[in-house]
């Protein structure tokens, strides 16, 4: 597997997002698939495996990552995040989302950091985070101060590099102001740009890119047509209700064509896609099915001509997505 720095820190250019191994999420899992998925996954080289605390109920999560990579930590970059799975008793406040289904709340004060990331390390049976994420920016607590006891937490040994996931360019420079910043994690895909000056931000402070949901939740696989199970999120999620998932569906169908033309699947020309726009850009894509997991890995290899990146990118330019975003 191909890789890339994420400032100091070198990855695969393909990892593995574990969300969609908890239930609840896409839909129910056991968690014998779930080690199944893991192991294929590590096996493949996705060895940068991207979990959080708030992914299933009291850490399921990171439980199922522990287990995966017990006598083989040293294959892997392990990546979690804090702030939403809040200790009992402790408050909170709302972080605003585009969906329905709950509400997102955050607490990201200095004075927790600490005991999230000792819960995490339990919880993955491991002694240190190779890369830890405040997972949302906490409304009421200033970025500056919550990245000061992350900072901390790599002076003592329990993190090796600070994450910030879903953060704007002016807190990426705040944050990184007060401590080397090692990567942004936030949603970027062929339907969900990222923001450019959060991309120019990142490029001049030399910080890298993990694209979260880079295969736009499924949708850019070209398989979804519709959702089954009821506990499948994405039900809450506009772009996916019936009539605008056909609604995408027929508008990015000249995408589809073109993977048809390369010979390649649609999910491997979004990952091709998604790598091609930084070299220090990494995809994190999910999977609880291992040939999926083998084909989007395989994307790593693949390079896209020029031109044919400039008919993506005019067949992309001519799309305007039905529904709005999660974030
Ligand atoms: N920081 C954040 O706030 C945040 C938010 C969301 C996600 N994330 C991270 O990003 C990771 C990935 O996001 P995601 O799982 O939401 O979305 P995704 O990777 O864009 O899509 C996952 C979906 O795509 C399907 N899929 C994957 N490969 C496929 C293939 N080759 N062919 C057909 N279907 C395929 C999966 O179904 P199968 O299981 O059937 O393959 C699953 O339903 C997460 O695991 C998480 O680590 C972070």
């Amino acid at each position: 597997m191909k890789t890339r720095r994420l400032a100091n820190l070198q990855v695969p250019a393909i990892g593995y997002g574990a969300m969609v191994l908890s239930p609840g999420i896409y839909g129910d899992i056991d968690d014998t698939r779930a080690a199944a998925a893991l192991k294929a996954a590590l096996d493949g080289g996705a060895t940068h495996v991207d979990t959080s605390d708030a992914y299933g109920a009291d850490g399921h999560n990171e439980r199922l990552v522990g287990q995966a990579i017990k006598g083989r930590r040293d294959e892997v970059v392990l990546a979690t995040k804090f702030g939403l799975a809040i200790p009992e008793g402790e408050p909170s406040r709302p972080y605003p989302v585009g969906y329905a289904f709950r509400e997102l709340r955050v607490n990201a004060e200095p004075r927790l950091v600490r005991r999230y990331a000792e819960r995490s390390l339990r919880n993955l049976g491991t002694d240190v985070i190779d890369l830890y994420y405040l997972h949302y920016p906490d409304p009421g607590v200033p970025i500056e101060d919550t990245v000061g006891a992350m900072a901390d937490l790599v002076r003592d040994g329990l993190v090796r590099h600070v994450g910030l996931s879903n953060v704007t360019a002016a807190q990426l420079r705040a944050a990184h102001a007060v401590h080397p910043v090692t990567a942004v994690q936030n949603e970027w895909s062929m339907w969900r740009p990222i923001a450019p000056d959060l991309l120019a931000a990142a490029r001049e402070l030399g910080v890298g890119l993990v694209a979260w949901s880079p295969l736009g939740n499924g949708f850019l696989t070209g398989t979804v047509e519709t959702l089954s199970g009821e506990d499948d999120f994405r039900h809450n999620a506009p772009r996916f209700s019936a009539e605008n998932l056909a609604a995408n569906n027929d508008r990015y169908a000249p995408v589809r064509a073109l993977a048809a033309q390369l010979a390649i699947t649609p999910a491997q020309l979004a990952l091709a896609w998604l790598l091609h726009q930084d070299e220090h850009v990494v995809a994190i894509p999910g999977s609880r099915t291992p040939s999926h997991i083998e084909e989007n890995l395989s994307a790593a290899d693949l390079t896209l001509h020029p031109d044919t990146l400039a008919r993506v990118d005019e067949a992309l330019s001519r799309i305007e997505v039905t529904g709005g975003t999660l974030l």
